[in-house]
């Protein structure tokens, strides 16, 4: 299968269409998801959470972010592999920015990056941009500044919206081939989507975008703790792993496995 690049995306938007992303920071999943079909997998800095164990994702490290990335790249046939920036490793300037995006496409292997950022950000993506790095434009809820925006919550209501929006178009004007919205009110969301040029991807954002990600331990129930309000469920996999592991165990424990057909014959 042809490999999902950006003008395909850009497409998707001029026709009205959609497109899903999904995040992915193995190889077997990333096979999984690229043979169902999905467009794009985001090897997110969510990994911290997800994979890791950390309540935030602000200690995930560079070095991390690119074994991740690396299974996944090794996983995808078709869809585009996208990584997350994490936190501390683009911030200071354009030029830290380059070097960070450039060691997730060499050595991770990532044909694109995603960025948290406002308006603030636009020369980093230029920078990029310029570098031959294609870049996702992360803007409402970023999870990384989760302290400066005072815990998770929407943004870009009322008054706030007039200023993601602009971020929104810095971004896209600095060469961001697509901008992803977080957590910001469906309305805001559709008239941030109507004046961009390039898709969006949505989170937490309504409808309207060109594209929708979740998480996928999210989405397929394997994580115990409560979902966002944003996420559809549709698989309980801590159930049911946690059911074939305990047929496992007592299996074993009652000595019924290995049966015969488990063994070597001399
Ligand atoms: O890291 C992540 O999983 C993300 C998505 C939730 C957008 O950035
Ligand atoms: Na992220």
């Amino acid at each position: 299968p042809s490999r999902i690049r950006i003008h395909h995306l850009q497409q998707a938007k001029d026709r009205g269409e959609k497109f899903a992303m999904l995040t992915a920071y193995d190889v077997m999943m990333a096979e999984i998801f690229d043979s169902a079909g999905i467009e794009i997998l985001l090897v997110g800095d969510s990994a911290a959470n997800t994979v890791i164990g950390y309540d935030s994702t602000l200690p995930i490290t560079l070095d991390e972010m690119v074994v991740f990335t690396k299974a996944v790249a090794n996983g995808a046939q078709r869809a585009m592999v996208v990584a997350d920036l994490p936190f501390g490793s683009y911030e200071q300037s354009p030029a830290q920015a380059v070097e960070t995006a450039v060691r997730l496409m060499k050595e991770g292997g990532a044909q694109a990056v995603k960025m948290e950022g406002t308006a603030q950000y636009a020369e980093h993506v230029r920078a990029m941009v310029l570098a031959g790095v294609p870049v996702i434009g992360h803007i409402g809820f970023t999870p990384q500044s989760e302290h400066a925006l005072g815990g998770f919550r929407v943004q870009g209501r009322g008054d706030a919206m007039a200023q993601m929006k602009a971020d929104a178009l810095a971004l896209q004007d600095a060469g961001a081939f697509c901008i992803l919205m977080e957590m910001v009110p469906s309305t805001a969301a559709a008239e941030i989507d109507a004046a961009l040029r390039v898709p969006t991807i949505g989170i937490g954002a309504g409808a309207s975008t060109t594209g929708q990600v979740l998480v996928w331990q999210d989405m397929l129930g394997l994580g115990a703790r409560r979902t966002p309000r944003f996420v559809k469920k549709y698989a309980d996999l801590r159930s049911v792993i946690g059911q074939a592991v305990s047929e496992y165990h007592q299996d074993v424990i009652s000595g019924s496995f290995p049966s015969e057909e488990y063994e070597f014959k001399e």
